[in-house]
């Protein structure tokens, strides 16, 4: 029997990767570790808050009495998604990114060193790599060369994992993903930022050109990823994980306006993003052949689930739209509207 402390499971990722293993591994339980920024929402576990092997601890990664004092219910894995995670927020004020991303993996790497854990996993992500040309991947070998404070952070922690790894023999691993997208995304980020505002017909906000290029992968191909690397993955090392799905942003944004049936006209083009990252691509074949992981989720249905979850989730939407973060948006890139 495992006990998993999970952080930051009360987001889009970590949220998707409680209910996939709840739902698949009676053997499992769940130690919810979350502190309840904006970005996390009890609402996104409702329908596995009275799971038997299900815990919820409001707890912030950044005091160390409050995760170790997690630590001390049994837990024996760490898998920890916790993080300032949008590269706006962490332009217009870096110093979230750094306590929570930096100094929070820090004092859960004391932790994890401290009650013996038996598998320590990192969720990082591609952006740690920096920004493509027209050609070529990001491997696991690609030197680290982040450019937002967002992804500064990202590195940071890493960094130390691998300290940690090398200096104690933590047994620790690291995940590098692409952008993923799926049900319980927080609606400041393309996808679900696109499709709400198109659903109500408000317009949406390119930046720049829209020629930059992500690659996207379907939340639940991220989990089983990310779960694949915790039961397998080698101490030491390093996982990509990638949809194979190049678009750019302006490609990604018409396919939303034919899929919901809206006019170009909803398009605003608004100022770039400072420093924004031209390309992402991920190199996935390490997973593939020693993790035996393989996407699943074709982007064609993928994006049709995406749509259909947000239509059938109104209320959801609502909750979070109501609150601050639009007034925030807006002083950064205008009243688009
Ligand atoms: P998110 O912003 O939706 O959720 C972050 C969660 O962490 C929230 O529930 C929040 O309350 C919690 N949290 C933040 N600070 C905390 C603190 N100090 N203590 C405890 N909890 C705290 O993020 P997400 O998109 O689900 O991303 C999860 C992880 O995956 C992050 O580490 C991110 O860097 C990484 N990642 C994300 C993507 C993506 O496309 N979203 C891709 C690759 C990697
Ligand atoms: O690559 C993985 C990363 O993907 C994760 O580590 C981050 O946590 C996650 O936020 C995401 O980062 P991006 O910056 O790529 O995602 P975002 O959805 O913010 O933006 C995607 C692209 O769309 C990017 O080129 C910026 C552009 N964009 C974004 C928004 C929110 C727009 O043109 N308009 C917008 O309103």
């Amino acid at each position: 029997m495992s006990t998993l402390l999970i952080t930051g499971g009360c987001g889009f990722i970590g949220s998707n990767f409680i209910r996939h293993l709840l739902h698949s591994d009676p053997s499992v339980s769940v130690i919810n570790f979350d502190s309840l920024t904006y970005a996390g929402n009890l609402a996104n576990l409702t329908d596995v808050s009275s799971h038997p092997l299900y815990t919820f601890v409001k707890g912030d990664i950044t005091n160390r009495e409050q995760v170790r004092a997690a630590m001390g219910r049994g837990v024996t894995d760490v898998i920890h998604f916790a993080a300032e995670s949008h590269v706006d927020r962490s332009i217009q004020d870096s110093g979230p990114f750094v306590r929570t991303n930096v100094i929070g993996t820090q004092i859960l790497l004391d932790a994890a060193r401290e009650f013996g854990v038996k598998k320590y996993v990192q969720v990082s992500t591609d952006e740690v790599y920096g920004s493509l040309g027209a050609d070529g991947f990001f491997t696991e070998e690609t030197p680290l060369h982040p450019n937002s404070p967002y992804s500064a952070s990202k590195a940071g922690a890493d960094l130390l994992v691998q300290a940690y790894q090398h200096t104690f023999d933590l047994p620790a691993v690291i995940t590098r993903c692409s952008n993923n997208y799926g049900p319980y995304q927080f609606p400041e980020k393309l996808i679900p930022l696109f499709v709400t505002n198109l659903l109500r017909d408000e317009p949406v906000p390119v930046y720049g050109d829209g020629q930059q290029v992500r690659d996207w992968i379907h939340v639940l191909d991220h989990c089983t990823g990310v779960e694949a690397a915790w039961r397998q993955g080698k101490p030491g090392e390093v996982y990509n994980f990638g949809g194979r799905c190049e678009k750019t942003n302006l490609d990604l944004t018409h396919l939303l306006l034919d899929l919901l049936g809206k006019p170009q006209t909803l398009i605003r083009y608004v100022k770039d993003r400072p420093g924004h990252d031209r390309r992402y691509a991920i190199d996935c074949t390490k997973a593939e052949r020693e993790l035996g992981w393989s996407p699943a989720w074709t982007f064609d249905r993928g994006i049709r689930d995406t749509i259909h979850w947000y239509q059938e989730n109104e209320a959801w939407v609502t909750g979070i739209k109501n609150k601050d973060y639009l007034s925030y948006y807006e002083s950064q890139y205008g009243h688009f509207s």
